[in-house]
């Protein structure tokens, strides 16, 4: 049974609840398999450390995104705006969450563009399903005068939902029509489940330029769905998908350079983040931790930004690291434990990770 447009801004709230109460996972990420090389003589100044990072052609301050949170209903405008604050005072990209609601009811369109209002200059993406229709999609990224649009992929959360799509034919195909039919680049993004490399390399041959693989281990939206229910879920159901570092490392192997690629799902904190930076992440995403930190208040999400930022900063320099390129090309990364397992699994080697020059 399809959803109707006052039963979305309802489950929206819902998804806000859930991944506040509800722990992340199970399964993990995968960064604590993953272990930056120590240089006890790095020559650099704390002050010397540059986040700067580049993403679908704009320079950022920070590698660090705002992923798509929210919007849709009355009450996610005041989120909306304090996150967009946020974002804005680090200089960081910002994505909303997604956007029908707004084009079927022009009425909540505001609770998506005070992002706009709060961050004039900020890299917006807008967000729509990648099932969407092109004219939903053009509309989203009108919207917000978007810089770029997301389009998610989430089957494992629709199968979950009663009112959920039950059809995924012809995906590949809608998001090539997309991609023709709005004027900013499109990122073809995961939720929580991953992207391994082969259905990345298809996303390649029709041109995509930029994915974000937002993998398993961190906000599961199985478990939120199975939680809005009311229900328990199957407990092999909910470790389902491919752990981030595993979905980054896949999709890295697979594309060889072709697209630019956000790792997501899971990153808890600074060294997280220099971790999937220092495996060849162009940028990184946030979205569960920042909700809960909001809900508490706009100063405490502050704050945390403020301390992963200096976390990063930290991470990098005591592995001698000045800038992104130098973390990509120099520092020695040393993969363990079951996510060196996958990787072997998938005919990669964590060899060449740990012995660069
Ligand atoms: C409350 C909430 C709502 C979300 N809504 C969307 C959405 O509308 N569109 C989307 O592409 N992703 C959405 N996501 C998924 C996130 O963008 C991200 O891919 C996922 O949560 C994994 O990152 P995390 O572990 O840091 O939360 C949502 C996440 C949260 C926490």
């Amino acid at each position: 049974m399809a959803e109707n447009s006052r039963q979305r801004p309802a489950r929206k709230l819902a998804h806000l609840q859930g991944v506040c109460q509800l722990p992340d996972g199970p399964g993990d990420p995968g960064f604590r398999d993953v272990f930056l090389l120590h240089n006890c003589l790095p020559e650099l100044d704390y002050s010397q450390i540059d986040l700067s990072s580049s993403w679908c052609g704009r320079k950022l301050a920070s590698p660090l995104v705002i992923n798509a949170i929210t919007g849709g209903a009355a009450a996610t405008k005041r989120l909306n705006a304090a996150l967009a604050r946020a974002a804005a005072r680090f200089g960081m990209g910002m994505a909303v969450g997604s956007q029908t609601a707004a084009v079927e009811d022009e009425t909540l369109a505001e609770t998506f563009q005070v992002v706009r209002q709060e961050y004039p200059e900020g890299f917006i993406m807008a967000n729509v399903s990648a099932t969407a229709p092109v004219q939903t999609a053009l509309k989203a990224v009108q919207m917000l005068r978007a810089d770029a649009l997301q389009v998610h992929l989430n089957v494992p959360q629709e199968l979950a939902m009663a009112e959920g799509e039950r059809s995924f034919v012809g995906t590949l195909e809608n998001i090539k029509a997309i991609q023709a039919g709005v004027p900013v680049p499109v990122i073809v993004k995961e939720v929580g489940f991953g992207i391994a490399g082969r259905e990345a390399r298809r996303l390649v041959e029709i041109g995509i330029k930029a994915l974000d693989v937002a993998g398993k281990g961190g906000t599961n939206f199985l478990a939120v769905e199975a939680w809005r229910r009311g229900e328990e879920l199957a407990p092999a159901l909910l470790n389902w998908g491919l752990p981030t570092v595993v979905s980054l490392l896949d999709v890295l192997q697979a594309t060889a350079g072709q697209v630019q690629v956000m790792a997501s799902g899971g990153v808890r904190s600074g060294l997280d983040a220099v971790k999937a930076l220092s495996l060849g992440a162009d940028m990184v995403g946030m979205a569960g931790p920042l909700v809960r930190m909001l809900m508490e208040s706009e100063e405490l999400l502050q704050a945390e930004l403020e301390r992963l930022h200096e976390e990063m900063r930290t991470a990098m320099l005591m592995c001698g690291a000045a800038n992104l390129t130098e973390l990509r090309e120099r520092v020695n990364v040393i993969i363990l434990g079951e996510t060196k397992d996958w990787l072997q699994a998938r005919g990669i080697s964590v060899r060449p990770f740990a012995c660069r020059v």
